[in-house]
């Protein structure tokens, strides 16, 4: 009760300062004020969302280091999927020692050197058993955290804009059967990076556990997912903005912008590819095929752009990004 009237308090407070906010600015009034009350009025609280990286071994010392210490941060949980070299799985053993006993048919996970996540049963990497080692991901996943709002799948060369990705998920419901990404016409892009909700992942996780072979497995992970989502009544949400631009992207930064994209997207896509400051929206949440410097390029533009915005600074966000001297 106390708690209750506490919080109707602030909430009261927070709309009268809109409110004293509204009236003084009336002229400068921006979509973004109006967006803050409009959620601050329907007391959602923060979408949570878990980040479920892949990557591997090999890519530790440049692709994995880099999104760690980047977007990673920005997820309420993120752990890299991979293979676990033996000799983090127990770094309190001499190297010399036999780790053999470790049992593999369980996940295991460390927090060192990263937050890695070994599936069960996943004890190689091979890129044609993407599915099997993106299907067991998900489902140890569903058994050890289902508590999360939204689940997003990125690859390690995937820069997300994670503030972006809260605003986009905040107006939308995780108990949909829904998964949100780029839309091809017949599947999502695996590489653009995509959010399961809850929902999903759970109709997932049960429909496996009483079937291992509900999913079919060809190895292509993103086309496999979504003939098993599809089984599963779970729809393709819109992810593009009122201005029909992508917010979702299966190319780098510099690609959209450029516009330089291959025959097979304007067959496959289900929205028309358009090309320069309108390939992408100013509410992007994802770019794939990022190097590791790009990402460092990116994250690093963004948060000036954000300081900058602050400050009512008017920065072109596209030019920040693609300026060489950043
Ligand atoms: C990352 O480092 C590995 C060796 O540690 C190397 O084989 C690979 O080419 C590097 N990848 C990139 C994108 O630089
Ligand atoms: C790690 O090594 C220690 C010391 O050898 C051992 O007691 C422990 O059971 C090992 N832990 C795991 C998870 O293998
Ligand atoms: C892992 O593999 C073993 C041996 O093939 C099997 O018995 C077990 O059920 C598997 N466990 C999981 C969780 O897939
Ligand atoms: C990875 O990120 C975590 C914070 O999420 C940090 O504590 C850790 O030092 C980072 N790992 C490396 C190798 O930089
Ligand atoms: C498991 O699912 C597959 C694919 O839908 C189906 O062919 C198979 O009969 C199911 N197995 C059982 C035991 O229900
Ligand atoms: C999907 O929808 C169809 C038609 O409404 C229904 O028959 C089927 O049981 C649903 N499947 C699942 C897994 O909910
Ligand atoms: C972007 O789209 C808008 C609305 O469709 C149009 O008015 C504008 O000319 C386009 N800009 C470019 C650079 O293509």
């Amino acid at each position: 009760m106390i708690y209750a009237r506490k919080f109707f308090n602030v909430f009261v407070l927070a709309l009268m300062l809109n409110l004293v906010v509204l009236n003084l600015y009336k002229s400068q009034i921006n979509f973004e004020y109006t967006r803050t009350l409009i959620s601050f009025n329907k007391f959602n609280p923060r979408p949570t969302i878990f980040c479920i990286i892949l990557t591997n071994p090999k890519n530790f010392l440049n692709k994995t280091l880099v999104v760690n210490n980047t977007w990673a941060q920005e997820c309420d949980e993120h752990k890299f999927i991979t293979v676990i070299p033996e000799y983090f799985l127990n770094i309190s053993q001499s190297l010399d020692e036999d780790t053999s006993f470790i049992r593999k048919d369980k996940p295991l996970e460390v927090s060192y050197p990263f937050n890695l996540f070994q599936p069960s049963n996943h004890t190689i990497e091979s890129y044609h058993s993407l599915t099997s080692k993106m299907y067991k991901a998900y489902l140890d996943i569903y058994k050890i955290y289902p508590n999360y709002d939204w689940y997003l799948k990125a690859d390690d060369d995937t820069y997300i804009f994670m503030d972006n990705l809260r605003d986009f998920l905040n107006e939308k419901k995780s108990s949909d059967r829904v998964t949100y990404g780029f839309n091809l016409k017949k599947f999502q892009s695996g590489g653009a990076g995509y959010v399961l909700s809850k929902k999903t992942l759970s109709l997932f996780g049960e429909n496996m556990l009483k079937n291992g072979s509900f999913c079919r497995n060809t190895g292509s992970e993103d086309t496999d997912l979504a003939s098993c989502l599809e089984k599963l009544n779970v729809t393709k949400g819109r992810t593009e903005d009122n201005l029909g631009r992508e917010r979702f992207h299966p190319y780098d930064i510099k690609d959209n912008f450029e516009g330089k994209f291959y025959d097979w997207l304007y067959e496959q896509s289900i929205n028309p590819i358009k090309s320069g400051a309108n390939s992408s929206s100013s509410s992007s949440i994802s770019f794939h095929y990022m190097s590791p410097e790009q990402i460092l390029r990116t994250h690093t533009a963004w948060k000036a752009y954000q300081k900058l915005k602050q400050h009512n600074k008017n920065v072109d966000f596209h030019k920040l990004v693609l300026n060489k001297q950043l």
